[in-house]
């Protein structure tokens, strides 16, 4: 779930000072993004041998690779053929460096072509699974077997290696399809070793950390822990901080480690907006405030948030009524902590590592979430940024809240919308009754899925609750009764998703379970919509 809070106080935010702890892993693998499809990927593959890596864009200064002492080099690959006017170059200083630099697809023609070997123009592409013959595994492909599988994706083609470097592997339509230079130690690959079409793609990525590069497994969520704790004192000393806690698994991660950090010069505000699934205010208090002991500010705003959405049925005016209002509650809470305990100085986000990359990099460019749905803080409360999860992925994010003791449920919550069940009444208001309504047939649609063992399969299960009636019978009596919607989706990042499968046994269950349990409801149907062409949400 986007962090209300954060998506509240995100706009404009890049005029208020923000200082964060950069992480100081002893060992880095630098990635360097050629515009790839799988860049980022990369990036995290190595963060799963255990090595901290960071993506950035390919024409960063080199001193700011230089910076980051890394262990190694990887350049990534991209759409642009070498041949283009426009290609992205390579820094020729990069090898120079005393690093191991490691070429994938785009990334090893462009140094077989930079360093004289011969890159070819193809008419045709070689692009999915690809035969792989190893006639010299050399360092890099040494322990995997002669005929391995691999994923292509490229047009261009290597024909020969550069001078001093040797061949090592051929495939069904790259006759150069990976090279080494052990002397240099510059190493490059034409398929993708990220991807898990490629099944030896991380063992060969694991020989270039730890045979070539010298990588040890050090990064891991009990390491990142420590490290956060440790740049969070530093830059929080004895300040205050205060959180605006949703439940969501990035707010509730971003919490625990400023918590184990300074303590009790926290404080937590959860804004119960009344649109929040069944039980789950509960279980943000009882998690937070009784079992890890942080303080927590909750506020049953329910009956402020009811009224400004009273009348409201245009989604866009739902969505700005609950921005508006939650930011006037939080701001509301804000100040009466600053005149309880002296000023919070600090603001904790749960700004993700993916925000940062897709905002520009981790050079120093705004990196600030955003969401349309929410107007920012005014000038007068200033905050300084917290962001204890800016180097983090979403799955070490959830490693981290594990290592933390956060409750599974929490650890693994599916996303949840900031504007809660409100936008998922649907083509009309937003009241109390039809609030209830869809948070019970919810309720009975997370508990079956629940026991059938599917909610982590699943991007995000939800039911919406259409302004529609329509005639059934039950009991011998004709009723006119609620219609729900089930809503199921799987889906890596919200960007495209499938509508998921469910089994017929479980559809049967939740449904009947609906009609039987809840007066209100007398039919309920599944959308087997995906997305494109619809949307996850309904408004
Ligand atoms: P759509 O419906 O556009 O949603 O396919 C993509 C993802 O974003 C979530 N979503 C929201 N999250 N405030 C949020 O914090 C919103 O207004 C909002 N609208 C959609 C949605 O649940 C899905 O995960």
């Amino acid at each position: 779930m986007t962090n209300p809070a954060a998506t509240a106080l995100a706009p404009e935010v890049g005029q208020r000072e923000r200082i964060t702890p950069a992480p100081t892993a002893a060992q880095e693998i630098v990635v360097l993004d050629y515009g790839g499809q799988y860049s980022q990927l990369i990036a995290r593959r190595v963060r799963d041998c255990g090595v901290f890596s960071e993506l950035l864009p390919h024409h960063v200064p080199l001193a700011e690779i230089e910076r980051r002492k890394p262990r190694g080099i990887i350049l990534s690959g991209g759409p642009a053929s070498v041949y283009a006017q426009d290609a992205p170059p390579l820094d020729l200083r990069l090898l120079e460096l005393g690093v191991p630099v490691l070429g994938i697809c785009y990334g090893m023609q462009l140094l077989v072509h930079t360093l004289g070997g011969r890159v070819e123009q193809a008419e045709v592409g070689e692009f999915g699974r690809s035969e792989l013959n190893v006639s010299d595994p050399g360092v890099l492909l040494a322990g995997t077997p002669r005929e391995q599988t691999c994923w292509m994706s490229h047009r261009d083609t290597v024909f020969e290696p550069p001078p001093g470097f040797a061949a090592l592997a051929s495939s069904t339509a790259s006759p150069v399809a990976a090279v080494e230079h052990t002397g240099r130690e510059v190493y490059g690959i034409q398929f993708h070793p990220e991807v898990v079409h490629t099944p030896y793609g991380q063992q060969i990525l694991t020989r270039f950390l730890s045979e070539v590069c010298g990588c040890e497994r050090s990064w891991s969520a009990a390491s990142i822990v420590e490290e956060q704790i440790r740049g969070i004192r530093a830059q929080v000393g004895e300040g205050s901080v205060i959180c605006g806690l949703s439940g969501g698994v990035d707010s509730s991660v971003a919490a625990l480690l400023v918590h184990k950090a300074v303590g009790d010069q926290l404080t937590c505000v959860f804004v119960d907006h009344g649109l929040m699934r069944k039980d789950e205010g509960e279980q943000v208090v009882r998690t937070f405030r009784d079992s890890f002991k942080v303080p927590l500010v909750a506020v049953d705003a329910e009956t402020r948030f009811l009224e400004k959405l009273a009348g409201v049925s245009e989604p866009e005016a739902k969505r700005k009524a609950i921005g508006a209002e939650f930011i006037r509650v939080f701001e509301e809470e804000a100040g009466k902590l600053a005149g309880a305990a002296g000023a919070a100085r600090f603001l904790v986000q749960g700004t993700l590592y993916s925000d940062v990359i897709e905002s520009g990099g981790g050079t120093g460019a705004a990196t600030i979430k955003s969401h349309h749905n929410v107007g920012g803080l005014p000038e007068d409360l200033r905050f300084e940024l917290v962001e204890p999860l800016r180097a983090l992925f979403k799955d070490e994010v959830r490693a981290v809240g594990a290592e933390l003791g956060l409750p599974e449920r929490l650890v693994w919550r599916q996303p949840f919308p900031g504007p809660g069940l409100a936008i998922r009444v649907v083509g009309g208001e937003a009241t109390k009754e039809r609030l209830d309504l869809l948070r019970e047939a919810d309720y009975i649609l997370q508990e079956e899925i629940r026991k059938a063992g599917l909610y982590r399969e699943l991007w995000q299960s939800f039911c919406v609750l259409p302004d529609v009636r329509t005639v059934g019978v039950q009991g011998d009596e004709r009723t006119y009764g609620h219609v729900v919607v089930i809503r199921a989706v799987t889906s890596d990042d919200a960007m495209t998703a499938d509508w998921a499968r469910l089994p017929y046994e479980l559809l049967e269950t939740v449904a009947s379970r609906m009609m039987g349990e809840l007066r209100e409801v007398n039919r309920v149907v599944l959308d087997i919509t995906s997305k494109p062409p619809g949307t996850i949400e309904w408004e």
